[in-house]
């Protein structure tokens, strides 16, 4: 689950969790992530949180492996293919299910906001769930067993773009694009 130190990524990791699946919950703030393994801990859906050094990023996990937070920024190859490879570590397999939720929107009129602003929202919504989506298929393809899902977050800023929101609207909609290839690459039923 990318994007699960806030809002809709750690609530849907709460559930997941408490459905008994192995989550790797990632994002940039670790603290944040650390609070959610805290707090699945403390509600009795993981047992035994422990920290441990990976690299150069901190993990922190579980002894009953039922969530692992990884620390993973979208934008970055290096550390979204480290992140793929701490969950093979942790758990000796490919995941068969990759959320690509992680997302950033930054509001103004088009005449408005910088270069930096644009390449934020594309770098977040657009690049990223390309690079995991790329790593995930690798990961699958060197040792998944069977299915893999990938399932990405999009928004009504893609179908219906907004005022305000040019970047996030053109980079929502080629999320969608770029899911729908992916579903003709691999020729989804
Ligand atoms: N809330 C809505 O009404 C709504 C509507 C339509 C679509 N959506 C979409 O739903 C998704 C989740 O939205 P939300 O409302 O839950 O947002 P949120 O509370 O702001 O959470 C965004 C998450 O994305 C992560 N993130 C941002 N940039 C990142 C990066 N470069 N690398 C890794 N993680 C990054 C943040 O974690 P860190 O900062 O810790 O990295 C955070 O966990 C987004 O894709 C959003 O576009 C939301």
């Amino acid at each position: 689950m990318t994007g699960a130190s806030s809002g809709i990524g750690r609530t849907v990791v709460r559930h997941l969790v408490h459905d008994g699946w192995l989550v790797a919950a990632t994002a940039r703030r670790v603290d944040r992530l650390a609070d959610l393994v805290t707090e699945l801990d403390q509600d009795g859906s993981i047992s035994a949180a422990t920290i441990a050094s990976v690299g150069s990023g901190v993990v922190t996990g579980c002894s009953a492996g039922s969530v692992l937070a990884v620390p993973m920024d979208v934008t970055s190859p290096e550390e979204v293919s480290n992140a793929f490879d701490v969950c093979a570590q942790h758990w000796g397999r490919a995941p068969d299910l990759v959320v690509s939720n992680a997302g950033v929107s930054t509001p103004g009129l088009i005449a408005d906001i910088t270069a930096a602003d644009v390449a934020s929202d594309i770098l977040t919504n657009l690049l990223g769930p390309a690079l995991v989506a790329q790593r995930a298929l690798s990961a699958w393809q060197n040792g998944g067993c069977g299915r893999l899902d990938l399932i990405f977050v999009s928004s009504d800023a893609a179908p219906h773009p907004r005022p305000f929101q040019a970047a996030y609207s053109a980079a929502k909609q080629g999320t969608e694009q770029l899911a729908a290839v992916l579903a003709m690459e691999y020729d989804h039923p």
